[in-house]
């Protein structure tokens, strides 16, 4: 077995003695680049950004911008990393010297006074930098930069540089506009920068991996068959892909386990497939790939994503384990459950699919057995034509929710044939709202009837008080969900 290695900043170095939880956040700064900052060592500052060489959607490599604080250093073995450090161009002596182009803007344009947050900053530009399908946009008109418009293109500059790419980092002194006017002054790279270059090889191929360092372990199987295999072997392991929800429980809540299985880069957990009667989504896309590759066929979907957590998150966060953490407020399994879809749950024995109905029984409980793996999603055609995501949140993006509902409607000569609802947050698990569904269909979709079913609605589910909202919100909000869907759907459109 080689030894598990990462290259960082063009340098390989031996991943050992670090223990086998240690995140790429601590292994960097022990190595002395201390570009890469600890702000909340929970995946919500941003602080601790670095750049990771990812198989690409349009490139054969994407530069993809991770939290260093969530992703355990093992799970990149024999990966490229690059930090804030790494963009900058060395003098001769090796010591940054000339600035990286999205560092340049940063400085002259004033988007850093203390700095803590820059460096993550920088990375995360770097990689919408570096983003194969950004190009800038012929009328000024759509994005011109001043972010004040609405629209599409009011969160995107005159450089088509999209500003979610920077909604998992926070800033708490410079203030925002300089940062977003660094970020509209970007330009293009440049043909002989050897990051844009990276991008046109392949990214590096994942690792057979077994790190272990005194009685844990970090493995990372090279096929689904092996990996089955393993956790029946090891009932006890902790299985990861993103490592967004199991890198808080080690920092915050200081786990640790004796053996942790990253299944993310399993060939069999990372197809996405449109067939004439479903489309299967392999449970180890993350979601910033499933958003581009799907690019806006599933507009249920499309509408979720950007209200999934950040883009830092949902560069490494993926629906397999979204669904396998089993939430009650899990943004992905109300939208999941209006679309019908089910799971393909894969063990030593075989496979079998289980609708999303059926899976969850009980506060983060599921159907899926010890050893049990979610292989893929399949959501069913075809897609009802009438869908909205209403995720009712303190904050609009990068929040959890108190509320989460999403409907698929199918409404045929004003009539409601199909009505799918799928909803989060007011129960011990996701649930479907059976009762509203069936007040709805072969109604016909009027105001009245939208008004009946939403006193439907709220009476679904047991919603509860706590930190987030009360249960009276929760339940008022259910019911104004509907009645905003209606609005939405017949209000007058402008001529
Ligand atoms: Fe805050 Fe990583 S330290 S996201
Ligand atoms: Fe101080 Fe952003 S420059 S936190």
């Amino acid at each position: 077995m080689v030894a598990a290695r990462i290259t960082v900043n063009g340098k390989e170095t031996r991943i050992s003695p670090a223990p086998a939880h240690t995140t790429v956040l601590d292994f960097l700064r022990e190595r002395g680049l201390t570009g890469t900052k600890e702000g909340c060592a929970e995946g919500e500052c941003g602080a601790c950004s670095v750049l990771v060489a990812r198989p690409g959607v349009d490139k054969p490599t994407d530069w993809v911008a991770v939290n260093a604080c969530l992703v355990p250093v093992a799970a990149l073995d024999g990966q490229e990393v690059v930090t804030s450090e790494g963009l900058a161009g060395a003098d001769a002596s090796g010591t940054p010297a000339v600035l990286h182009p999205v560092q340049e803007e940063m400085a002259v344009r004033g988007g850093s006074q203390c700095g803590f947050c820059t460096p993550g900053f920088i990375c995360s530009m770097a990689s919408e930098y570096y983003r194969p399908d950004r190009c800038a946009h012929a009328d000024p008109a759509n994005g011109s930069g001043s972010g004040s418009g609405s629209g599409s293109g009011s969160e995107h500059g005159p450089n088509g540089f999209d500003l979610h790419a920077l909604s998992g980092n926070l800033c708490r002194c410079t203030g925002y506009r300089p940062i977003r006017d660094a970020a509209y002054a970007v330009g293009m790279p440049a043909e002989d920068d050897p990051l844009a270059q990276r991008r046109e090889q392949s990214p590096p191929e994942p690792a057979a991996t077994a790190y272990t360092q005194d009685d844990s372990a970090f493995l990372r199987p090279g096929t689904l068959a092996d990996a089955v295999r393993l956790l029946r072997e090891r009932p006890d392991a902790v299985v990861v892909a993103g490592s967004t929800d199991w890198g808080v429980e080690v920092n915050i809540r200081s786990r640790r386990a004796h053996c942790v299985v990253a299944v993310d880069r399993l060939p069999e957990l990372r197809a996405l497939h449109v067939g004439s009667d479903h489309i299967e989504i392999g449970a180890a896309q993350t979601l910033t790939e499933i958003e581009r590759r799907l690019d806006g066929a599933v507009p249920l979907l499309a509408e979720l994503f950007p209200q999934f957590a950040s883009r830092l998150i949902r560069n490494s966060a993926t629906l397999g384990g979204n669904l396998g953490t089993g939430s009650p407020i899990g943004d992905s399994p109300p939208v999941l459950l209006a679309l019908e879809a089910s799971l393909v749950l894969a063990d030593a024995d075989g496979e079998r699919e289980v609708p999303l109905c059926d899976y969850f029984t009980g506060y983060r409980q599921s159907v899926r057995r010890p050893g049990e793996l979610i292989r893929a999603v399949r959501v069913p055609l075809p897609l009802s034509p009438v869908t909205a995501f209403h995720k009712i949140a303190k904050r609009r993006f990068d929040d959890i929710s108190s509320v989460a509902v999403a409907f698929a409607l199918d409404i045929e000569d004003g009539t409601v044939r199909k009505a799918r609802i799928g909803l989060g947050g007011i129960a011990a698990t996701p649930i479907r709202a059976l009762a509203t569904e069936a007040a709805l269909e072969g109604e016909p979709w009027t105001e009245r009837t939208a008004e009946a079913a939403a006193r439907v609605l709220r009476a679904e589910g047991t919603p509860m008080d706590d930190h987030r909202a009360s249960a009276g919100y929760r339940t008022a909000m259910l019911g104004q969900s509907l009645l905003k869907l209606y609005a939405r759907t017949t209000e007058a459109v402008p001529s």
